[in-house]
């Protein structure tokens, strides 16, 4: 009996780990050795260091050379939007278009393509939103997988040996904008990430610890801990000089209220 299935396009979103190629899991290296096609956003001011990470991963883990790289230029964001969640929504459609057309041009039934997302899809990353809308605008079909990746904050408390909660608390993550926005009156474990400008300065709070991170997992990483209000000058003034001389700071931090259980 002759069977007829449909060859359908497959892509694999795959977390590549937060600057650390050890980082990278068995079923990410089996995933990116069944990719035909790797997409890319080409973001201009795109770290060169971030990119090369990204080659090393493909250059190490996988075996047959023969697969293909296309990247097309990120959309033009506003800056300094009144609405900043409706600012980054209009991104996202303008980029889900992006996707779509390179999807639909550059990958031929039967064929397997990848996004490969910093860290882990799950986490501050537009991959997953974009790639749903795409589907949702039913111009192109596909099916996707998601492959879990070791992320920023995973990184940060296994270099700094510890857990992310005390016995049975809560962890919430947020990101400096948010904190900026109004500091969280009570929390027990606050883990912060897109922080530009050191929001940590308006705790107010005394008996706060701070794990900070930068460049977690990689050659430069710098790890600082300690009681917040001893240490936050130190951060500030180490974070403003690593930026200085690399062009560039990755920095995510855990604020802890202290013996709270
Ligand atoms: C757009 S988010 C992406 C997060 C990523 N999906 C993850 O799972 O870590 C970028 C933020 O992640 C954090 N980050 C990413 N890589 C990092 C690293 N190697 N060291 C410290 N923080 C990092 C920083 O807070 C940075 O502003």
């Amino acid at each position: 009996m002759l069977y007829w299935a449909p060859s359908v396009r497959k892509l694999f979103i795959i977390g590549i780990g937060a600057g650390n190629r050890d980082h990278i899991t068995v079923q990410a290296i089996n995933a990116l050795n069944a990719v035909d096609v790797f997409f890319a956003i080409d973001k201009g001011d795109e770290k060169a260091e971030l990119i090369r990470v990204r080659q090393e991963i493909c250059e190490t883990y996988i075996k047959d050379k023969s697969y293909r790289t296309v990247a097309v230029p990120d959309p033009e964001r506003d800056r300094k939007p009144s609405s900043y969640r409706s600012a980054v929504k209009d991104w996202h459609e303008r980029r889900a278009v992006i996707f779509e057309k390179m999807i639909a041009r550059e990958l031929n039934d039967g064929e397997c393509g990848a996004f490969l997302v910093w860290g882990d899809p799950s986490l501050y990353d537009s991959t997953l939103r974009i790639v749903q809308q795409i589907l949702a605008r039913g111009v192109v079909e596909f099916t996707y997988e998601v492959i879990p990746g070791v992320s920023s904050v995973q990184a940060l408390a296994a270099a700094h040996k510890i857990s992310l909660n005390q016995i049975g608390a809560p962890v919430h993550i947020t990101t400096g904008r948010n904190v900026a926005d109004g500091f969280p009156d009570d929390f027990d474990n606050l883990v912060v990430m897109l922080d530009a400008n050191c929001a940590f300065k308006a705790v107010k709070e005394t008996d706060i610890d701070i794990y900070w991170g930068a460049y977690v997992g990689t050659k430069d990483e710098i790890l600082i801990a300690g009681d917040l209000r001893q240490v936050a000058g130190d951060i500030e003034k180490i974070r403003s000089a690593a930026r200085a001389r690399k062009g560039w700071i990755l920095d995510t931090y855990l604020l802890r209220k202290r013996d709270r259980r």
